[in-house]
């Protein structure tokens, strides 16, 4: 095999790596936003919003109207950005349909600043599950969104594309963290046979590790990913082999968390 072969097959390795996530994450957080809107929107519309607390630790609280409009605003936002980020990343809109890509890019980069402000009043307000590790982990992730979103937006205005790009991806990576939160758990949980690490009070030592993991480890393959890019073969493949991995144990993820969490508060 000669080397340009070798080079042809790492682009080409590196290019199938992130189609196989792509197609399945999108796969994912498609199943995310059915959980959200069949949970929490079809109990909003009923008027039963005591409903939502049968998942939410802080939650709905009758009579504190500020904190539960930022609530609902916060969940009709995790359906909007869940929807909108991996419709961002499809080439044939950016190429076809560059208006559909700006405005559903400003929507995005909007969505991740309202819906992380909104996190951060609603964890320093009402709470969330866990301890303060959690607490912590979820607050910075919001502070990167709101940052990576900011910067992402500037390079776009000064159409410094290939830096947009990579802000822009960094921006969907760490929007995502929410997600990869709860993909990582159930990938945990069924790796283990059981929640090891996972206190009763949900504060053991594999919650806090992954309250920062859930974004830190997704956003190290994406600079992994990124370098390899512009460099040799062998970075090519080692981060298509990486890649691979990643997607393999979200499969995993996504199905553990479509049987145990989302599909039975659905039809219960
Ligand atoms: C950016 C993407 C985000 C999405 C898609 C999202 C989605 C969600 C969803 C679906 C819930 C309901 C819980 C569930 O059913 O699993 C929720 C609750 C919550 N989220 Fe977010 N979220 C995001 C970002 C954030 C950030 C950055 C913070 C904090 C800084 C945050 C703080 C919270 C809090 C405090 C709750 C209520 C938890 C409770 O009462 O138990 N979220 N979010």
């Amino acid at each position: 095999m000669t080397e340009k072969t070798v080079a042809m097959w790492s682009v080409k390795a590196l290019r199938g790596s992130a189609f196989f996530w792509f197609a399945v994450a999108t796969t994912g957080q498609l199943a995310f936003v059915l959980y959200i809107a069949g949970f929490y929107g079809r109990a909003a519309a009923r008027g039963d919003f005591e409903r939502w607390n049968q998942v939410l630790v802080g939650g709905y609280v009758p009579g504190g109207l500020a904190g539960n409009l930022v609530l609902a605003m916060h969940l009709l936002l995790a359906a909007v950005i869940t929807l909108g980020g991996p419709l961002q990343l499809v080439p044939a809109i950016r190429r076809r349909w560059p208006r559909v890509h700006r405005w559903n890019g400003r929507a995005y980069m909007l969505t991740a600043l309202l819906i992380s402000l909104g996190g951060l009043y609603m964890v320093w307000t009402r709470g969330t599950a866990g301890g303060p590790s959690l607490r912590i982990g979820i607050s910075l992730n919001g502070l990167l969104i709101i940052g990576a979103a900011t910067v992402a937006w500037r390079f776009a205005r000064q159409r410094r594309f290939a830096e947009h790009r990579r802000w822009a991806l960094r921006t969907f990576v760490l929007a995502s963290g929410v997600w990869f939160f709860r993909v990582g758990l159930m990938f945990w949980i069924l790796a283990n046979r059981g929640p090891v690490g996972i206190g009763p009070d949900f504060d053991g030592p594999f919650v806090r590790a992954w309250a920062f993991g859930c974004y830190l480890v997704p956003l190290a393959l994406l600079e992994l990913y990124l370098a390899a890019e512009r460099r040799g073969p062998l970075s090519r493949f080692a981060a298509a082999a990486g890649l691979g991995l990643l997607t393999l144990a979200a499969g995993v993820g996504i199905f553990g968390a479509v049987m145990a969490m989302w599909l039975p508060r659905l039809l219960g």
